[in-house]
């Protein structure tokens, strides 16, 4: 069924619909120009290449942090789990002091590496491009760490949700 669309606020029916594409959370950290801790909360991740090693999120323009990764050289994605809800929301939060209290490490580059993720990319910036309302920030791994066991933060149609596994994808044969 179309969706009706909305005078008043003509991308609501396409964000209800892009919603419904169900995604895990990261929060991606960085260092401002004083060196400062600086991070935010984002489901846009997605891989790109394997080799190269490549990856892709995208910022809101109107971002507060956008001049903080607007210049960075680099960035560091923390994949959360299902118990990390409380720090999506810190670093969704405007205002909010979103390091306090939280735990976290500085890898060998004193990026904020967020303790308890299931896994962690450390990117060099490939590439950076405007597109509408948002910045692609292409990203080349530089390194990586997996922490699995835990289960993952998926986020589906404005919520978060509890991941049940079902089956593996079955794979087809190649032909010939
Ligand atoms: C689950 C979730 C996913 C989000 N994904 C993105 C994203 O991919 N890109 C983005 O720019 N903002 C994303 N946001 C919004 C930001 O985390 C944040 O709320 C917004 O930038 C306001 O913070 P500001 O003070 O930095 O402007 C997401 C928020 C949530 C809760």
């Amino acid at each position: 069924m179309p969706a009706v669309p909305n005078r008043s606020d003509p991308t609501l029916e396409l964000r209800k619909a892009l919603g419904q594409f169900a995604t895990g959370v990261t929060v991606v950290t960085t260092l401002a120009a004083d060196g400062t801790p600086e991070g935010i909360t984002v489901n846009s991740f997605t891989s790109v290449s394997l080799e190269p090693p490549l990856v892709l999120w995208c910022l809101a323009l109107k971002a507060a942090i956008f001049d903080t990764f607007r210049v960075a050289s680099q960035h560091l994605i923390n994949v959360l789990a299902a118990d990390q809800v409380e720090i999506s929301n810190r670093f969704a939060s405007r205002g909010a002091n979103r390091f306090a209290g939280l735990k976290w490490t500085p890898t060998d580059t004193g990026l904020p590496r967020l303790d308890g993720c299931l896994a962690w990319f450390e990117c060099g910036i490939r590439s950076r491009y405007e597109e509408g309302d948002h910045l692609i920030l292409v990203g080349r791994v530089e390194s990586f760490e997996v922490a699995p066991g835990k289960p993952p933060l998926i986020f589906h149609d404005s919520r978060y949700l509890n991941a049940v596994p079902t089956a593996a994808p079955r794979r087809r044969r190649a032909a010939g």
